[in-house]
This record gives structure tokens, C-alpha cells and sequence, in this order.
């Protein structure tokens, strides 16, 4: 299995809580590595552009609230498999339907909160690390 990164971002219900070093231990024990990170706030040009895919979705405007409501931690992250193995750790969308063990199941509260986000594709992550890093920012 080829070494390949994918993008993540420590959403702000896990911020708030203190909970970076939480997820990122959770990540990295599942056999990510971080090879970029950076804290920020993002701007609600950023999350509407980030989440474009979803403008119609009826869920759209509090998405954007919620992901410009604190800090947000964006990482690239690097290991075997990197896009699937992240998603396997992340668990479901709504942590009421993740697995035990997963990051949303053990730590999220609720499907908007559910503190991570992760590449769904190879292809996303390429056009989402792009979004948040300058290639200099990767040290791998
Ligand atoms: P989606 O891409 O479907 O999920 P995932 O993050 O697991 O790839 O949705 C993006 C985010 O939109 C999701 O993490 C939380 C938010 N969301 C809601 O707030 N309500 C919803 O009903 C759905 C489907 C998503």
C-alpha cells in the first residue's frame, strides 16, 4: 500500500475543549503521521470555499457558523492508505452512528460538532491540502 497524504482539520467543538492533543494522539495512533499543522481562525470566505460542495445543502449556514464559531486546527497528514485510514479512525458522520473507538464516537457532540473533518478522496485531499498549505509548509 502507497504512502499518500490526506487533510484534516480539528474542528472547534474539539478546540474548545482542549482537545487538539486528544485527536491528534487518536491520528497519530492509528498510524497517521502529522506532517503540517497550523491553528487558525477561519474566515467565513474560507469555510464557505472550503465547503462549497455543500452550498445547497439545508445545513450549509450553520456549517459555516460552526466552523468560523472558534479555532480550527488544519493538519496534512501522512501514512500508508492515508485518505481511508484517516476516514477508519474519524468514524461516521453522525457519532451516534460511529464505531466505538473512533474519534467522533468517543469524543464528538453531535453531527454538526463532530470534531474532525477528513479527505474523502485522494483527489479532495490534493485540492484541500492545496486550500490551507503552501508546499513549503509540508515537511514530510
Ligand atoms: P459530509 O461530507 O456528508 O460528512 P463527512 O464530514 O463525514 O465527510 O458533511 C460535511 C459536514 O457537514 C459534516 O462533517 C458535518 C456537516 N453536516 C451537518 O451539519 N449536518 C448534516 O446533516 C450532514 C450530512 C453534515
Amino acid at each position: 500500500m502507497a504512502v499518500t497524504r490526506t487533510f484534516s482539520i480539528i474542528k472547534p467543538d474539539a478546540t474548545r475543549r482542549n482537545l487538539t492533543g486528544a485527536v491528534t494522539k487518536m491520528l497519530e495512533d492509528a498510524g497517521l503521521r502529522v506532517v503540517a499543522s497550523k491553528r487558525i481562525r477561519m474566515t467565513r470566505e474560507q469555510a464557505e470555499g472550503f465547503y462549497a460542495v455543500h452550498k445547497e445543502r439545508p445545513f450549509f449556514g450553520e456549517l459555516v457558523e460552526f466552523m468560523t464559531s472558534g479555532p480550527v486546527v488544519v493538519q496534512v497528514l501522512e501514512g500508508e492508505d492515508a485518505v481511508k485510514r484517516n476516514r477508519d479512525i474519524m468514524g461516521a458522520t453522525n457519532p451516534a452512528n460511529a464505531e466505538p473507538g473512533t474519534i467522533r464516537r468517543e469524543l464528538a457532540e453531535s453531527i454538526e460538532a463532530n470534531s474532525v473533518h477528513g479527505s474523502d478522496s485522494d483527489e479532495n485531499a490534493a485540492i484541500e491540502i492545496a486550500f490551507f498549505f503552501q508546499p513549503d509548509e509540508i515537511v514530510g
